[in-house]
């Protein structure tokens, strides 16, 4: 049972970009309330692309990244809450887009910490030998599912997708996908949520800060500890993108003042299960992290759920 790692990322968002002032136009709000209380300066919202759109858009690049072509995938996994068709999966859209002919195929579930599930689900899957070649994308398409009158959500939340190659890593090669640490907190379901017909985002903003900057970082150090990586030796930490006051309070309590904090929700907005995996391909593609160095994984969201691991970086 060899582990896995992650060969390659792409990432893709539309081309529309919504700045503070923007939404300013529309609803009661301005760009320094933004900026200080969530960190967002601008977001990007789709067009006419579909989520499965964006996926295979992000996944194409991850392929083209590795080297590799649709033949060599069998398996493809999607993380979305914003899929609007129940049927087929958007993982089928998206192996049906890339000439991926007859892969393992689904979609999973877990809003915001949707990505590292899925990374932890292929993972396992790879160990088990049911996958060689798989693909993994978190996406959204945030935008559909947002009351642009409600000034609470409409400023937070967004569009796109990122997308990982991983494989089975070689007998003798350390693993680069660590062990997931993942869970839930049922009982705060109603915390964020997307429900009813028709759905739209509502949140009870302060129960998820309180809950994200309280309960998660030992679970965080907790996927530290399990891949046998001191948080000191993070090059870098991914947490889902909400909030940069979150992203910053998880930050000091895990005590990595040397390692890159990934914010991209400054310039992406909150693009739930795309925000992990988007995030890192732009770090990757920046070449700020070594190939090879320790990242931290962690996201967390409606459910509430969360999940996370350390991955070496491609
Ligand atoms: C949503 C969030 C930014 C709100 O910030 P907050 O400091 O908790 O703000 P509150 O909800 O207490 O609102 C404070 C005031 O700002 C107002 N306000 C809310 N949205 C506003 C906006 N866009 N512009 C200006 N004022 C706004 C509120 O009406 C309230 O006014 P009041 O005091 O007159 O009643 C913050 O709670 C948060 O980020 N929570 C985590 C949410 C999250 O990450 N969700 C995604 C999970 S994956």
């Amino acid at each position: 049972m060899t582990g896995s790692r992650i060969l390659a990322l792409g990432h893709y968002q539309p081309s529309r970009v919504v700045t503070n002032d923007d939404i300013a136009q529309f609803v009661e709000t301005n760009d320094e309330w933004i900026r200080d209380r969530v960190g967002i300066v601008s977001r990007r919202i789709a067009g006419d692309e579909t989520v499965a759109d964006m996926a295979a858009a992000a996944a194409g690049k991850a392929l083209a990244n590795a080297g590799l072509t649709a033949a060599d995938i069998d398996l493809v996994v999607v993380a979305t809450c914003t899929a609007v068709d129940r049927s087929p999966n958007v993982a089928c859209r998206v192996a049906a887009k890339l000439g991926i002919t007859a892969p393992g195929a689904f979609d999973i579930n877990t809003a915001c910490s949707g990505f590292a599930y899925a990374l932890g689900t292929v993972d396992h899957a790879i160990r088990a030998g049911a996958s060689r070649n798989a693909l993994v994308i978190g996406v959204e398409k945030l935008s559909d599912f947002t009351d642009w009158t409600d000034r609470s959500t409409c400023i937070i939340f967004a569009d796109g997708a990122g997308a990982a190659v991983v494989t089975a890593a070689a007998e003798d090669e350390p693993a680069g996908v660590g062990p997931v640490v993942w869970g839930s907190v049922p009982d705060k379901g109603d915390a964020v949520r997307i429900e009813g017909w028709r759905p739209y985002v509502k949140q009870e903003g302060q129960t998820v800060f309180r809950w994200a900057t309280t309960a998660l970082a030992p679970l965080a150090l907790k996927a530290c500890e399990q891949a046998g990586v001191a948080p000191s030796e993070l090059a870098a930490f991914v947490p889902h993108q909400a909030n940069t006051r979150i992203i910053d309070g998880i930050a000091k309590r895990l005590g990595i003042p040397d390692a890159i904090i990934a914010k991209d929700i400054v310039e992406s907005g909150n693009t739930s299960a795309a925000s992990i995996p988007l995030a890192l391909s732009k770090l990757v593609e920046r070449r700020e992290v070594p190939s090879g160095a320790p990242v931290l994984l962690f996201g967390f969201g409606g459910g509430l759920t969360y999940a996370g691991q350390v991955v070496r970086c491609p």
